[in-house]
């Protein structure tokens, strides 16, 4: 069957019809604090070395960060138990699997960088710190591990942004300039409401 062939609400197998409500929160949720991390990350790493309240705002990102590694985990079991729905109707077949591969890959950089985050961090003299509570560590102080993983952490983020920017046009691009029905895949239907 071509895509131009499915009409709306029609279901293949191994397809859901919709994201559901929970998928949408934490698309939403997972999103806000992406944006959180990244102005974060950004403006402590331009701080200087010993600035006074550099290491508040780097505890505060690794907490966010952890913060975030739950939402995302969440989101990739609730993934795994649910296929995603039937590309948008309308899209030629270059452009669904663009989105596919695209969503893998934001779910890959998703996962990522918490992980690099707190590998990192287990491997220099101040450890991790969740909301106050003290993390273990996963080895000695070790400044080339250190580095390894805070470069993986830096690369990705490079690339989660990227990758960002590209889904955003993309929604952008099939929402007002294409006319679908983009956004509403995103968003909870509104209830028509018996006069
Ligand atoms: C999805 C979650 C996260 C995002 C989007 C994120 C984003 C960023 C960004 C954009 C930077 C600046 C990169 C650079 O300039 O090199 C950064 C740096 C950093 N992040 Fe994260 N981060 C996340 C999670 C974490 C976690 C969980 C930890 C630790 C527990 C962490 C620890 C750090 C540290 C220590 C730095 C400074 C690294 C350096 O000095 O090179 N991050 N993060
Ligand atoms: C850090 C930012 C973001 C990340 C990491 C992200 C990630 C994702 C991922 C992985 C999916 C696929 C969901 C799945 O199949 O389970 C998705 C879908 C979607 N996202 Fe985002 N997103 C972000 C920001 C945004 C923003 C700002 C918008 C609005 C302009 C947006 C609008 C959408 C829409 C409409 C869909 C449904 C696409 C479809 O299936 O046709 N996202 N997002």
């Amino acid at each position: 069957m071509r895509r131009a062939d499915r009409r709306p609400g029609m279901l293949m197998r191994g397809v859901t019809g919709t994201y559901t409500r929970t998928q949408m929160i934490l698309h939403w949720v997972s999103a806000l604090l992406l944006f959180s991390l990244f102005s974060l990350g950004y403006y402590m790493t331009g701080l200087p070395k010993g600035a006074p309240g550099k290491g508040q705002w780097v505890n505060l990102h690794k907490s966010l960060g952890l913060t975030a590694a739950l939402v995302i985990a969440w989101r990739v079991v609730v993934r795994l138990h649910r296929p995603a729905p039937a590309p948008l109707a309308g899209l030629r077949c270059w452009e669904a699997e663009l989105a596919r591969i695209t969503h893998r890959l934001l779910y890959m950089c998703m996962v990522v960088m918490p992980l690099s985050g707190y590998l990192g961090s287990s491997f220099n003299q101040y450890g991790t710190r969740f909301w106050g509570i003290p993390l273990p560590r996963w080895g000695r102080v070790d400044s080339a591990l250190q580095h390894l993983f805070y470069t993986l952490h830096g690369m990705t983020a490079y690339l989660l942004l990227g990758l960002v920017v590209l889904h955003v046009a993309a929604v952008v691009k099939h929402q007002w300039f294409d006319a679908q029905r983009c956004m509403q895949r995103m968003l909870p239907r509104r209830h028509e409401h018996a006069p």
